[in-house]
């Protein structure tokens, strides 16, 4: 795209202060700012229009599949031999979403570099690592593992890994990719530079995992290697469990083609996504999209018809996914604090919220599911996300609960 072309895209779409320093740039930023202006999807900011009015939801019923603690205890030695032997057959991966900026978070670095040790170094990949090597060890096979990053992390998180030997991860069943970017704007719609000569942009939410996973040939390649399930997990979740051979049999078990591991609402207040049915199919929705009478109903047991709160740990079959690869996921506009320039032309990290960013959510992807086994965990085992500095789901939350459960750090 030449200047005189971008000069007439950006009028169109009210965005011409995208070219205020161009001027001021060398031929290679002229030429690397002209190429973001060719590739800026205009429709994602007529979604903030709708940014503060709720997604029309469909029927909303209690979920009818779950296993809670209990019954996982009594179906134990079923199940692990079945998670067993799907693992040691190599069909099982898991796929770490770090794709994130982890802006409430507040650090440069990609946040698995983050270090939670108080006597000694603990990053929060390190203690993924870990835990997911608990499962090698278990079953004696290594598990792939899939990393997710964005243009803004891909570098630091692979130098990073390589630094640190993988943490004694065998390398070879590791890859990385990278998923892609969306432009961030302003509360009006303008879209943000973040310097004279590069657009805002952050990555495109989670839910951009399948298609830049396909993208960068992963999925043939996973398939030819007789992968048939992939778990993903999110970065924040220090002390969750990863290829459960527990979480696996039981969604075999029960010819389920996904699971998400969930833990039981806290209070029907709590504010988590919960798993339930949307029209006959599995779904999540938010604790604010569900009616007051629908956060306090109970069932028979006098359980919360609505509990399963889910902790972004899921686990699909392939097959399942590909057959609804082409249907969109639904983007959402959500607000954060966006680098950008000043009114001087300086680069500025906003203190508060200031613009939106467009994503798509794994979680919406449940919803293509037939069907999704609610899988009951332990909270204070298996959910300390690291989401803030301090106070809740944060940095000192997952080190209490680490030390709770024997970890020293
Ligand atoms: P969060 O919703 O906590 O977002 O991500 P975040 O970007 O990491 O943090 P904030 O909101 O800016 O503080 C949940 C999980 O999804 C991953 C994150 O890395 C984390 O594991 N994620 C999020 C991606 O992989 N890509 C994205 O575009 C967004």
């Amino acid at each position: 795209m030449n200047y005189n072309e971008a000069k007439e895209l950006l009028e169109k779409n009210n965005q011409s202060h995208l070219l205020e320093y161009f001027d001021e740039l060398n031929d290679d930023q002229k030429e690397h700012l002209l190429e973001q202006i060719s590739e800026i999807d205009f429709d994602l900011i007529k979604l903030i229009e709708n940014a503060d009015t709720p997604d029309e939801r469909g029927v909303i019923t209690p979920l009818d599949a779950e296993v809670s603690i209990k019954e996982i205890e009594e179906n134990a030695d079923k199940f692990r031999a079945k998670g067993v032997e799907a693992i040691k057959e190599g069909k099982v991966a898991a796929l770490l979403l770090a794709g994130g900026m982890g802006t409430r978070l507040g650090s440069d670095k990609p946040k698995g570099m983050y270090n939670i040790g108080e006597t000694k170094d603990v990053f929060i990949f390190e203690m993924l690592i870990r835990n997911l090597m608990d499962v090698v060890d278990e079953v004696g096979v290594w598990v792939p593992l899939y990393i997710m990053t964005s243009e803004k992390n891909d570098k630091d998180t692979r130098e990073f890994f390589e630094e640190k030997n993988y943490f004694g991860y065998n390398k070879d069943y590791v890859k990385f990719f990278k998923q892609e970017m969306a432009p961030a704007c302003d509360f009006d719609g303008k879209i943000y530079l973040e310097r004279k000569d590069r657009i805002s942009t952050s990555p495109n939410g989670n839910g951009g995992w399948f298609i830049s996973f396909n993208k960068a040939g992963l999925l043939e390649e996973a398939k030819a290697k007789g992968i048939e399930y992939i778990n993903l997990f999110a970065v924040d979740n220090v002390c969750q469990r990863m290829v459960d051979p527990l979480f696996v049999g039981a969604m075999l078990d029960g010819g389920y083609v996904s699971a998400s591991k969930v833990v039981s609402k806290a209070a029907p207040e709590e504010k988590v996504g919960v798993l339930c049915l949307e029209d006959g199919k599995p779904s999540i929705v938010e604790y604010y999209e569900l009616t007051e009478e629908m956060r306090y109903e109970t069932l028979p047991d006098g359980s919360l018809a609505y509990k399963d709160g889910v902790i972004l740990n899921y686990l699909f079959s392939i097959k399942a996914l590909e057959e609804n690869m082409h249907n969109n996921l639904s983007t959402h506009v959500v607000k954060k604090k966006i680098e950008c320039l000043d009114e001087n032309g300086n680069a500025k990290k906003p203190e508060t919220e200031n613009g939106y960013k467009f994503e798509t959510l794994v979680l919406d992807m449940i919803h293509d599911m037939d069907n999704c086994l609610a899988y009951e965990v332990v909270r204070e085992k298996e959910f300390a996300p690291i989401k803030n500095k301090t106070g809740v789901d944060s940095v000192d939350t997952a080190k209490e609960l680490l030390k709770k459960n024997g970890v020293e750090l």
